[in-house]
């Protein structure tokens, strides 16, 4: 299948390159392909012909996105339209990478697919919105929720945490954030065996089992073997950030699950990559 990914330097586009070796891939990004220039995207379209797009891109700096909501508005939903356009232009599929953040995260017992959208920041509020152009545009789609995203060669929580404990030699991190650690591969492999389905929908890919950013910070000093750097619980509200990210804001994978996509513990997929080896 000719499958074009936007997104493609990204964490998740370089693992779905990695894994979808069986497709011919169109990969694109910046700054060759920018997915706001929308005569740009039916050109690059017409000249391609993907009979599916996997649509990656984002402006994903949250902080950035609160700094600048104009911007996320422009890249994340106005971007994501145009996706969408070129894609019903071209009659074919799309599946559109959302997050956990189009929830609130007011809920301890987490989110399923099909529960009411409440983002409460600008990243959220413009991926919530892109979802919306997806659902108007499309019939044929997948929105793909997921969360807490790395990968061994991406800007991530992981290489934040191991800098700071080399650098400090102490860390302190929040308990209450709550969501999905999930390794990026792991992702691109269930998105595989979703395109082979045609089960269009609304699906939540995560690593199965939630943790506080302060126990995944745990787990990963102990993986490096750094158990001797101190990790100090904090609260949120300790800190000031541009952006507050949803609380309590674990997905729950039940539509995957239904035709037998599920994905492993967000221990197994940590340990995995640390036996691949990970550097600061
Ligand atoms: N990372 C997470 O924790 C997380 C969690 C939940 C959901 N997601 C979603 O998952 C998807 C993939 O995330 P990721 O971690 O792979 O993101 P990433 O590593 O930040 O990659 C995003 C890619 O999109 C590119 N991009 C930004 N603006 C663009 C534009 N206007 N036109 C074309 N390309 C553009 C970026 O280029 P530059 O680097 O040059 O800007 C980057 O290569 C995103 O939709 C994100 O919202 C991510």
């Amino acid at each position: 299948m000719r499958i074009l990914i936007t997104g493609a330097k990204g964490q998740l586009g370089m693992a779905l390159q990695s894994t979808l070796t069986e497709h011919h891939l169109i990969p694109t990004d910046l700054p060759e392909f920018d997915i706001v220039e929308r005569r740009n995207v039916f050109a690059l379209f017409e000249e391609a012909r993907p009979e599916l797009v996997i649509h990656c891109a984002a402006y994903t700096n949250v902080d950035g996105c609160a700094r600048d909501p104009e911007l996320a508005h422009r890249v994340n939903t106005l971007g994501t339209q145009n996706i969408a356009l070129a894609c019903q232009k071209a009659d074919a599929p799309m599946i559109h990478i959302s997050t956990n953040e189009v929830f609130s995260g007011d809920d301890p017992a987490g989110y399923e697919e099909w529960m009411t959208l409440s983002p409460h920041n600008p990243y959220g509020r413009s991926k919530a919105a892109a979802e919306v152009a997806v659902q108007t545009l499309l019939n044929r789609y997948y929105i793909v929720r997921t969360a807490w995203l790395y990968s061994a060669g991406g800007r991530n929580f992981i290489h934040a945490i191991l800098r700071a404990a080399r650098e400090k030699g102490a860390i302190r991190v929040v308990t209450d954030e709550v969501g999905n650690p999930t390794n990026a591969a792991d992702l691109a492999e269930a998105i595989g065996r979703l395109i082979a389905t045609e089960h269009y929908g609304i699906y939540h890919f995560v690593n199965s089992g939630a943790c506080s950013r302060w126990a995944f910070a745990n787990e990963i000093l102990r993986l490096a073997g750094m158990e001797h750097v101190i990790n100090t619980p904090i609260l949120g509200s300790e800190f000031t950030r541009l952006s507050w990210p949803p609380p309590f804001c674990a997905l729950h994978n039940r539509n995957g699950a239904a035709i037998g996509i599920t994905l492993r513990s967000w221990q197994e997929a940590l340990a995995d990559l640390f036996q691949d080896g990970v550097e600061a």
